[in-house]
């Protein structure tokens, strides 16, 4: 088996045990975490982290954030989208120049862009399902990356369309690939509180009124 195929197994079924959030950077060493963080827990102590480190992310840990982010559900099981990698510091900074709040692009090792491919969706007003099928993605990454010991934050593009001509004029998109974000990843260099958001009044039973 490929070293890096490997490494994608052992780090997903690190994720899959819950051996998370152990700051361990190599793909080998996600298999001896000590810290035993449960999904749940993960799940609540996720947080954008927008300063890094210049640690570089590892080929092996990349690709253990692509294969959690396709393992997303999606509508039909149709998996419409592609993933841009972006590790060249001169990309990053022209994609960082494009908008104020994606300064952390600027300072990040590491970017990915999930794109929609709306080919691959469904014909017709449920072709829009790729925005949910992306989100699904984008999420999925986010959590892997923090069990990894990374930091990300989310940047927003579709549906702010001077952000997506902006990533078109750069990268000459196909017209059916629409970018839905670009994620900032690195080694964090900052360590910001989860914020709070459960509230009880945002829940309704059985009824609205
Ligand atoms: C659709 C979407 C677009 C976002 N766009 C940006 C952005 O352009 N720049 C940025 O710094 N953060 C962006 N964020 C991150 C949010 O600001 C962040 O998720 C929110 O403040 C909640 O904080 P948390 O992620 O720490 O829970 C975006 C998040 C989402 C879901």
């Amino acid at each position: 088996m490929r070293t890096t195929a490997l490494c994608g197994l052992v780090a997903a079924i690190s994720i899959l045990a819950g051996m998370s959030s152990c700051g361990k950077t190599e793909c080998d060493k996600a298999a001896a975490c000590d810290a035993a963080v449960s999904p749940y827990e993960n799940i609540m102590t996720r947080t954008s982290v927008r300063q890094y480190t210049d640690q570089k992310v590892s080929a092996g840990a990349v690709d253990s954030l692509l294969r959690a982010a396709m393992a997303a559900p999606t509508a039909g099981n149709k998996q419409p989208w592609k993933f841009l990698v972006l590790d060249d510091r001169a990309v990053l900074d022209s994609v960082a120049a494009m908008a104020p709040a994606w300064a952390p692009v600027g300072r990040a090792p590491l970017a990915i862009i999930v794109c929609g491919d709306k080919e691959l969706g469904f014909p017709g007003e449920a072709n829009d399902f790729w925005i949910q099928d992306c989100s699904a993605a984008t999420e999925n990454l986010l959590l892997a990356a923090h069990s990894m010991g990374l930091g990300a934050v989310w940047c927003g593009a579709y549906p702010a369309m001077e952000r997506v001509a902006g990533l078109n004029r750069f990268f000459h998109f196909p017209p059916t690939i629409v970018p839905l974000n670009v994620v900032a990843i690195g080694y964090p260099a900052e360590t910001p509180e989860p914020k709070q958001k459960f509230k009880p009044e945002n829940v309704k039973y059985n009824k609205w009124q």
